[in-house]
């Protein structure tokens, strides 16, 4: 197949490299011409972990290749897959679909014979309805299909989430575009992974309401945290204990800061809009937006609780940046509200990320930065982790004490055994866990 993706993010990017890699000839187009250049030069303009080896690959086998013009390239397509940016707009929170919308209309002008046009961007429902119609009105003889696919990989793991799906979802009415999709993913559904087709706005819908679900899951479980912080409990057990049973499941009950980055926090306020405008509110949805923006400001009171509600003038190390581990992705972190909270509570922050320093320097320029765990943690009173990278569950922490100036550990994603903790004699505020005081 000869596949078009247009946009060089986290998704076109990946799924790019990743469909070069099961042998369908792709070029993936962006706007961004110092993008394509870095990516022609053998560059990866993001981090995630297996992304350069894949894409150098798929470049030497003739496969992959990089544009920023889509004239050459449409014509020769059997698909084109959209995976632009959709995030939330400005002021109302509704998904930002003017990307999507010219890269439709950029399709239409240039469409040669039969091609399927295909939503992979997370899109509201009723979006393929939309891409149609503005196709249709560019050029009204094109002979084409519009279908829905959403993606599930996640940042950090993407190349593994992409080749080695749990499901792959797909909607279209047309069984021409539905014969395409099949074939594009035959050499992933071969190996075991089903495919679901369904209508358009069913796949469309899915795709918020699996990420809605997982963030209520931990929304719920940072709840359930911060009770057994009262009663004395441990999450940790409590996570556990549920989800063994398989109707809940073990995953997503990590307690933590509340969560980030570039999915959850756009896709539940979009389907909170879009449920409202449909007269059909979705309460939980928008009561776990609301819970979840609290928590992470809420983290900072963590450390000035262990002060006895003052932290004024004191050094406080930040270690973890990004939204999560394994990605440079700065997007609605949780770190971003904690280390202003800490500032406007009048400490000094000093902080240390391992991928996400050049974008965090950009967005808080106010704090001090290290170029390592153990310089940002020198001379301070208390160290947060925010993330939980593996580089910090192999600190020593008997180091990390002996250079810092107070025993606090506020460890917000619990990566630290509770004797290792001890025998360090740092002091720590774990979440969902009897805390010290
Ligand atoms: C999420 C979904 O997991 C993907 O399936 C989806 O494709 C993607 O959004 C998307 O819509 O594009 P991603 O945002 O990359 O993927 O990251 P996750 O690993 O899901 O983590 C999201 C946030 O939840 C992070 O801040 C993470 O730290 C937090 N989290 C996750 C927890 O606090 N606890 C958990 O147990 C799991």
């Amino acid at each position: 197949m000869n596949i078009v993706m247009i946009g060089a993010g986290y998704v076109g990017l990946v799924s790019g490299a990743c469909f070069a890699e099961i042998g369908h000839t792709v070029t993936c187009i962006d706007t961004d011409e110092g993008k394509i250049a870095t990516l022609r030069q053998g560059g990866i303009p993001i981090f995630e972990p297996g992304l350069d080896a894949l894409a150098a690959r798929g470049v030497a086998a003739g496969r992959l290749s990089f544009a920023t013009d889509l004239a050459a390239h449409v014509p020769l397509a059997d698909v084109v897959f959209i995976a632009v940016g959709t995030p939330a707009r400005r002021g109302d929170g509704h998904a930002d679909l003017t990307f999507v919308g010219e890269a439709a209309r950029e399709i239409a002008r240039h469409v040669s014979g039969f091609t399927v046009i295909v939503t992979k961007s997370t899109v509201p429902v009723g979006t393929g309805d939309w891409v149609e119609r503005l196709v249709a009105q560019e050029r009204p003889d094109a002979d084409i299909a519009v279908a829905s696919n959403p993606e599930f990989l996640r940042e950090g793991a993407a190349i593994d989430d992409f080749l080695r799906p749990d499901r792959i979802v797909a909607g279209s009415d047309d069984a021409r575009a539905r014969a395409v999709i099949e074939d594009v993913y035959r050499p992933i559904t071969d190996r075991g992974a089903p495919l679901l087709f369904t209508g358009r706005r069913t796949s469309e819908l899915v795709k918020y309401a699996a990420n809605a679900f997982l963030a209520l899951k931990i929304t719920y479980i940072n709840e359930v945290a911060s009770l057994c912080e009262k009663v004395e409990a441990d999450v940790r057990d409590v996570a556990y204990g549920i989800g063994l049973d398989h109707r809940i499941g073990a995953d997503f009950l990590s307690a933590g800061p509340g969560y980030g980055g570039s999915c959850f926090p756009k896709d539940t306020l979009a389907l909170m809009k879009t449920a409202q405008d449909h007269d059909s509110p979705m309460r939980l949805v928008e009561m776990c937006v609301s819970v979840n923006d609290a928590r992470k400001r809420a983290m900072a009171r963590k450390v000035m609780a262990l002060f006895g509600g003052s932290i004024h003038g004191m050094t406080v190390a930040v270690l973890g940046l990004t939204f999560k581990a394994d990605t440079d992705d700065m997007r609605d972190s949780p770190a971003i509200a904690i280390v202003q909270a800490l500032g406007d509570a009048g400490a000094k922050v000093r902080a240390y990320d391992p991928q996400g320093m050049a974008e965090a320097r950009r967005l808080i320029p106010d704090i001090a930065y290290a170029d390592t765990a153990y310089d940002a943690v020198r001379g301070a009173a208390a160290c947060v982790i925010v993330t939980d990278w593996a580089e910090f569950r192999r600190l020593d922490l008997k180091v990390l004490a002996r250079l810092m100036s107070g025993p606090g550990l506020i460890d917000l994603r619990n990566i630290f055994d509770d004797e290792e903790v001890a025998a360090a004699g740092l002091v720590r505020v774990g979440t969902g866990m009897p805390q010290p005081l």
